[in-house]
């Protein structure tokens, strides 16, 4: 075990973990924010998205030893404070989730998106969420979704 510092959602915590535990574990079972979800464990479903500076990863295959104490991490419980972000107002709207398990990571996902891009075209959209699967298969709500946010 050893002690890790880390900055969730803007907050400092430190946890003490082996340096292979997957940062999906950190955030889930000892900070205790269970937005960020298990589906695959592999790194290929993006269940578990969090931003990294901005970026989307697979908190998953991220061990807890690669997380700068200067990093910002963001899960779906920082994504807006005190009220919804646009992309969430947009999801709601468009009623996007269906089972709604991987709704937090396309959420996050696409926040990043439009953070770089504020315009996506559906290409634009494909690419950059191509590695978050939606088992209920609620893409084009998400494309409708998205292009919504955007305006
Ligand atoms: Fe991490 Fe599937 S749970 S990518």
């Amino acid at each position: 075990m050893s002690k890790y510092s880390i900055k969730l959602n803007g907050k400092k915590h430190q946890v003490d973990v082996a340096s292979d535990t997957p940062l999906l574990w950190v955030i889930r079972d000892e900070i205790g924010m269970t937005g960020t979800k298990f589906g695959c464990g592999m790194g290929l479903c993006g269940a578990c998205t969090v931003l990294l500076n901005g970026n989307p990863i697979r908190s998953c295959s991220t061990p807890i030893s690669s997380i700068k104490p200067d990093d910002k991490l963001l899960s779906i419980e920082g994504l807006s404070a005190n009220t919804n972000h646009p992309v969430q107002l947009a999801w709601i709207k468009e009623q996007v989730p269906q089972c709604g398990y991987c709704q937090s990571g396309q959420i996050l996902a696409v926040a990043a998106l439009l953070d770089s891009n504020p315009n996506p075209s559906d290409q634009d959209i494909d690419t950059a969420l191509a590695g978050n699967i939606c088992r209920c298969g609620t893409y084009q709500d998400m494309r409708k979704a998205i292009h919504a946010a955007a305006k």
